[in-house]
């Protein structure tokens, strides 16, 4: 897969980047690349951003810049883009992120995610040039940056392969495995710590009676929380 992030702020990503499945994925052959809308920006001394038509608080990233950073990334007219990769717009009034959307997502073959900053976009940058708008969740954050690592994480964790260990992505929560239930709780050790005993069903080494237990308290699980 390849990852292109549009963002004011690519230094920020290199933190990300630098996090094992990221990097097993980026050894693996799939690509995460940063690309900054003020280096192609065609408006002067990097300018990117403008007060919003009809008044109001904050600032807008412009159309023409996300223009620009995209025509010269691809090389062709924007507005084509959707037909052939998904490209993402981060709002916080979008499609909201969970297991299902990183799952369809995780299948792609390319993704370009947009980030936004001050009060977003224009709207006609998500209108002409994305496919999806995202949401991680229903509060606003400074920008669209944090939301794109989130979006990232969830979703190159599952290529096979980045984790290191290919058995933890398949039955853990939310997997179809699962039927879409939380997963079951986990003890390591020790057994006995301040007499908080792990369930004795897990010490049995009885394979059945322990997969029979897990999938009683996923089920339970999502029933309700455990915590009050
Ligand atoms: N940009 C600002 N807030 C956001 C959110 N909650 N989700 C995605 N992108 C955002």
């Amino acid at each position: 897969m390849d990852v292109d992030v549009f963002t004011l702020f690519p230094a920020w990503f290199d933190w990300f980047r630098g996090q094992r499945h990221v990097a097993n994925a980026v050894a693996l052959g799939h690509t995460f690349e940063c690309l900054d809308y003020r280096a192609t920006t065609p408006l002067k001394a990097g300018k990117v951003d403008d007060v919003p038509f009809g008044g109001g608080a904050g600032m807008l990233l412009r159309v023409d810049v996300v223009d620009a950073a995209l025509r010269a990334r691809y090389a062709l007219d924007p507005v084509q883009l959707p037909s052939q990769r998904r490209v993402i717009a981060l709002v916080p009034g979008g499609r909201l992120l969970d297991e299902a959307l990183a799952g369809e997502l995780a299948a792609e073959p390319a993704l370009t995610l947009l980030c936004g900053r001050y009060e977003g976009f224009d709207e006609r940058i998500v209108e002409h040039f994305c496919s999806d708008a995202v949401s991680i969740g229903r509060y606003v954050l400074a920008g669209g940056e944090l939301a794109a690592m989130v979006v990232c994480d969830t979703v190159l964790r599952k290529l096979p392969g980045a984790l290191g260990h290919e058995e933890s992505a398949a039955e853990e929560s939310f997997s179809s495995v699962l039927e879409g239930a939380p997963e079951y709780p986990h003890y390591t050790r020790p057994a006995d710590w301040r007499g908080w005993t792990v369930p004795e069903v897990l010490l049995s080494g009885h394979h059945e009676r322990i997969r029979q237990w897990r999938r009683a308290q996923s089920r339970a699980r999502d029933e309700g929380p455990s915590l009050p």
